[in-house]
This record gives C-alpha cells, sequence and structure tokens, in this order.
C-alpha cells in the first residue's frame, strides 16, 4: 500500500490589510483594537476586493503547492476543495479551480475529479483524510486538497455583526498529496460529528423546509432576514467545545499512530481564537512554544485555509523537516473536529 506524503504546500492572501482600527474608521464598527486583541489575538486580517471569489484565491495557493512539488497542474489526479465560503451555491468551488488551472481545455485537457468539502473550519482535515484515503487505497497519484475562504463579502460588517465579523479574514492555503513508497507522509488521521450543535455556529441563508425557501416580494425576488443572511455564533459555547474536542481528537490520533504527545514536533491548530490555542497549550498539553506555530494575529481566522497556510509557513521557514511528526488539529462548525498526524 502506498504512503500519502505532501509534496508541496502554497498559501495565497489577498493583498489588502484590514487592521482592527480600520474596523473602526472604514467600517464604523463600536469596538476596539484591544477588546479584539485581548480575547482573540487577531491584529490584522486580509480582504480580497469585489470582483474576486474563491476559487481566485485558491488557484494562487495552487500554483505556489504545484510549483513547489515540482508538478504541473496537469499531473493532478483529482481536487478536493474545502470551503464554507463556495463561489456560488452549486456547483463546488472545485470545478471553477478546475477550470482556472487550465485543465479543461486545449489537447492536454484532463477532466479529473473535482470533490467539495463542506466541513467548515474542519474542512481541510475531513478533505485531506479524504485524499490520504485515496492515495493508500491506490486509486490516485498527486491529489490537490485546498482550503480557501471568501469571508469579508458575507460578514456583517456593522456593529451589529462585530462579535463574528471581527474573527474572520480571507486567504487560501493548498497542498499536493503524492503517492510514495518511501516510510513518511499521513500517519493517522481521525474525524469527529456532532449535530446536536449545527445552530449554534451557522450560515443559514435560506430554510429548504420552507415553500418557497426564502420570503418572495411582490416583485418575486428573494428576501434573507439578517439572522439568516448573517453569520450566527454562540461564542462562549464554541470555545468550551472547541477546547474539549481538540484535545481528545489529538490524544485519540496519538493513539492510532503508536506515539504519544511527547512525540509530536509541530503543532498546527486551527486558528480560530489564539486563547483557545494557548489554553490548550499552557493548561492541557504543557508544552513550550517552540512546538507551535500561529498565524491568527496576520490572517483572522481562515477558516479551511488556516492549517493549510501553517503547514506552508512551517515549511517555509525551515521549522518543519524531514523526519518530524506535525500534527493538525481542528474544530468548527456542526460541530465537526478532526485531526491528522503526519511524518514529514
Ligand atoms: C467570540 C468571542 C471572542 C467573544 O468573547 P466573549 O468573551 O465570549 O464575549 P461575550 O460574548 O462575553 O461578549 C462580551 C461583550 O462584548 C461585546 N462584543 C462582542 N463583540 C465585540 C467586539 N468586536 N468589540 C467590542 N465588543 C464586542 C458583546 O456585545 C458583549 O457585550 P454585552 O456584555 O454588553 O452584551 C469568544 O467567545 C470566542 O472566541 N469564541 C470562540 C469563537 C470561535 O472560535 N469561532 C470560530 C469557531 S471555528
Amino acid at each position: 500500500m502506498p504512503n500519502a506524503y505532501i509534496s508541496g504546500t502554497g498559501f495565497f492572501a489577498p493583498p489588502r490589510v484590514v487592521t482592527n482600527d480600520d474596523l473602526i474608521k472604514e467600517y464604523g464598527i463600536d469596538t476596539t483594537n484591544e477588546w479584539i486583541v485581548q480575547r482573540t489575538g487577531i491584529e490584522e486580517r486580509h480582504y480580497a476586493d469585489e470582483g474576486v471569489a474563491t476559487s481566485d484565491l485558491a488557484v494562487e495557493a495552487t500554483r505556489i503547492a504545484l510549483k513547489n512539488a515540482g508538478l504541473e497542474a496537469h499531473d493532478l489526479d483529482m481536487i478536493v476543495f474545502a470551503t464554507l465560503s463556495p463561489d456560488h451555491c452549486f456547483p463546488g468551488s472545485g470545478v471553477y479551480l478546475q477550470k482556472k488551472l487550465g485543465l479543461c481545455e486545449g489537447p492536454k485537457a484532463k477532466f479529473i475529479p473535482a470533490l467539495d468539502v463542506r466541513n467548515q473550519c474542519s474542512g481541510f482535515v475531513y478533505a485531506l483524510s479524504t485524499a490520504t484515503a485515496m492515495i493508500k487505497a491506490g486509486v490516485y497519484k498527486h491529489v490537490l486538497v485546498v482550503g480557501a475562504e471568501l469571508h469579508s463579502h458575507s460578514l456583517d460588517l456593522t456593529t451589529r455583526g462585530r462579535m463574528v465579523s471581527c474573527l474572520f479574514g480571507d486567504g487560501a492555503g493548498a497542498v499536493v498529496l503524492s503517492a510514495t513508497d518511501e516510510d513518511r507522509g499521513v500517519r493517522a488521521w481521525k474525524l469527529g460529528a456532532d449535530g446536536r450543535f449545527a445552530d449554534k455556529l451557522s450560515q443559514p441563508i435560506w430554510d429548504i423546509s420552507k415553500k418557497p425557501f426564502m420570503p418572495l416580494d411582490a416583485n418575486g425576488v428573494g428576501q434573507v432576514a439578517p439572522e439568516m443572511m448573517w453569520a450566527q455564533m454562540d461564542g462562549k459555547l464554541v470555545f468550551r467545545h472547541a477546547v474539549e474536542r481538540m484535545v481528545t481528537v489529538l490524544m485519540e490520533t496519538c493513539i492510532e499512530a503508536g506515539i504519544t504527545g511527547n512525540d509530536i514536533d509541530l503543532f498546527l491548530f486551527h486558528q480560530a481564537n489564539l486563547r483557545i490555542n494557548q489554553y490548550i497549550q499552557n493548561e492541557v498539553l504543557k508544552l513550550p512554544d517552540s512546538k507551535f506555530i500561529h498565524n491568527i494575529q496576520r490572517f483572522g481566522n481562515t477558516t479551511a485555509a488556516t492549517i493549510p497556510s501553517l503547514l506552508h509557513e512551517a515549511v517555509e521557514s525551515g521549522r518543519l523537516k524531514r523526519g518530524m511528526k506535525v500534527a493538525c488539529v481542528a474544530f468548527g462548525s456542526g460541530f465537526t473536529w478532526g485531526s491528522v498526524i503526519i511524518e514529514w
């Protein structure tokens, strides 16, 4: 059975930086830099311009990942695209990415499968686990795994929406997962979900049980009420469950891999809130800063893109080296969670 290893990583964030003070000055939100930094660690995030779509961010990250893997788009056998902010309701963003990568044109056109994963902040670990299973089954040689989000176009950037909108930013991360006969790569993964909390962090937009699925005005134009249009979150509940589930799934994955937490060289935790991650690091795992990388300070929560962005930073900065063990752990809306341990 082949092993599945990451042959290339990439990350892209749109150039426009929005600081906490910009949220006040540009958008008139009643908040302070201190409130946001103290509770979340976030100092700034990146916002895409109008006209940019989630798949556009994904293309940029993919090009970097392919280059680092020494591959071209036509070497790919499958796309797995994790996002909660797809270009459209349907089809999924994976097919837009496939087209933008030039895979559908010319004599070398290659109509590889494109799968969208809708598991929010856990999307990347779900996608990576799925791709690993495909590679280990011997079905595919190179699978592109992308986590991309364009949050800023669908955030309530007013004081009403400040609790959610100050948290999120735009960005895309990508990895190429490749087959190898070498003794390395993904060692274990664990995924979980608890649908009892599905409404505790959600952005419904519509209710398909209703006829029609959203109210219409006199001209037949769809009307979306603010509580349906903007993401809703029970922040304290999310915080509590995130700590519990991330620790548990990490330990379960270590057991599956036959190692302990002390054997892990680098922990890449989903970047939802620096305080959640610091609490787990300092109060539960009691491990040094040198084993963790965070980038939420600069990018906010980029949901499915956080873990591939950290992987890329870890590789580029030289902190992740061949032979090291890295644990990727995520929790998010659903609630869903997951962890993947990779021997680099
Ligand atoms: C969102 C979060 C930072 C809020 O922090 P908190 O300490 O729980 O804040 P509270 O809910 O107690 O709100 C405190 C007050 O701050 C206010 N507030 C909310 N957002 C604010 C902002 N951006 N600026 C200033 N004040 C704000 C609230 O309105 C509330 O005011 P009130 O007491 O007058 O009602 C925190 O709950 C959190 O990070 N939870 C996890 C979120 C997460 O990880 N989401 C993604 C999951 S993948």
